[in-house]
């Protein structure tokens, strides 16, 4: 996300997490995740303390299929932040993204705010860059050294229009944006080692972008859709004309949910790993996106919000969230995700996809 000073990216934080900027879509013929149900087994079959929850990702063995997103890294207390959510993952066993390390790369000294492999040796890394800024003078050489910068297992170069467009100066020239993505992930592949994924940051990727995205080289996705934090109402709360707030207001819902977003990317790509969030706060939701293809399932505002009160309170957190996903099998007799993939015993709405 587009670098601001320091006091702009406080009030970000604070309205980000003040339980006022999280949206449902008002389609009622959307499908949102709360649409969604599993058909439960009365006898599972299975001892809940067996039920494993594991999984490879990223040629790594993480506990469960969830991981926190990206948030913000630009500030120091985000600093001091991404180092205790980073150790809490570490703790539990789950991959980490930091926020945008746009501001690391214009200033070095930043760096320390987003390295964080000291205290999470193990686990899956996502570096961070927004894609807009690949037309902006950033090309491939500043997104490999973002990912050199943390020691990052991942690149997310992330995709936010509508939010830059109620955003007060946000970049909102979107000219060739894919093809500059295409040439980080021509020069990523060819260096070899480091996976390129786009992400969305809360409106959905669609069927036909998720392919264009695909013909460009990208390794995998984060759909990001609505249902969570919506970044149009962030940013038209903060900002100071009338023009952004009502267009904040007008866009709040913009785009796909999270369970259509899964649907559609899936729709273009069936086997490239597939992160989905945007509204995940429970391993049960955690659980559906799973069921309906995604790989691991991101969270980022609850995290934060649990980071404000300490690390402990982040591990204490993402345990609850686990155990809810294992619940989540043992209710439907799954032993492990493998078994759960193929029979997750999901029931969907019929009216809908
Ligand atoms: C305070 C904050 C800062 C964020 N900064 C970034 C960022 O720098 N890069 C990015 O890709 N996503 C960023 N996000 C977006 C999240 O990773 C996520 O996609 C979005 O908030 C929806 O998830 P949620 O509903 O669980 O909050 C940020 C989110 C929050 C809450």
């Amino acid at each position: 996300m587009a670098t601001r000073k320091l006091s702009d990216k406080l009030r970000h934080i604070d309205a980000a997490l003040d339980g006022k900027s999280e949206v449902s879509t008002a389609s009622p013929s959307a499908l949102h995740l709360s649409d969604l149900r599993f058909l439960p087994m009365t006898l599972p079959e299975v001892d809940l303390d067996a039920v494993d929850t594991s999984l490879v990702f990223l040629g790594k063995t993480i506990s469960a299929p969830v991981m926190v997103s990206p948030m913000t890294g630009g500030l120091k207390q985000a600093g001091d932040l991404n180092r205790m959510m980073a150790a809490a993952a570490e703790v539990v066993g789950i991959p980490f993204g930091v926020g945008s390390q746009r501001v690391a790369l214009e200033v070095p000294d930043r760096a320390k705010d987003f390295q964080v492999r000291d205290v999470a040796p193990t686990i899956p890394l996502f570096a961070n860059l927004g894609a807009i800024q690949l037309v902006k003078g950033y090309g491939p050489d500043d997104a490999w050294r973002a990912v050199e910068m943390i020691e990052a297992d991942a690149l997310y170069l992330h995709l936010n229009a509508m939010q830059e467009v109620v955003q007060e100066g946000g970049d909102t020239n979107w000219t060739g944006v894919l093809q500059a993505i295409e040439k980080v992930c021509t020069e990523f592949s060819a260096r070899k080692g480091c996976p390129v994924f786009v992400r969305e940051v809360g409106f959905g990727i669609a069927a036909d972008e998720a392919r264009r995205l695909l013909d460009a080289g990208v390794d995998g996705f984060d759909c990001a859709g609505v249902g969570g934090t919506s970044w149009t109402l962030v940013e038209g709360r903060v900002a100071e004309g009338r023009q952004a707030q009502t267009l904040g207001q007008t866009f709040s819902a913009w785009g796909l949910t999270t369970a259509e977003s899964i649907l559609e990317v899936r729709r273009a790509a069936t086997d490239l790993p597939l992160v989905s969030s945007g509204g995940i706060r429970t391993g049960l939701d955690v659980a559906k996106c799973v069921a309906l293809g995604a790989t691991v399932a991101g969270m980022a505002s609850p995290v934060l919000r649990a980071a404000t009160e300490g690390e402990d309170a982040v591990v204490a957190f993402l345990r609850t969230v686990i155990a809810e996903i294992r619940a989540t099998l043992f209710g439907v007799g799954a032993p492990d995700l493998s078994a759960f993939q193929k029979n997750s015993r999901l029931m969907r709405p019929e009216r809908r996809h």
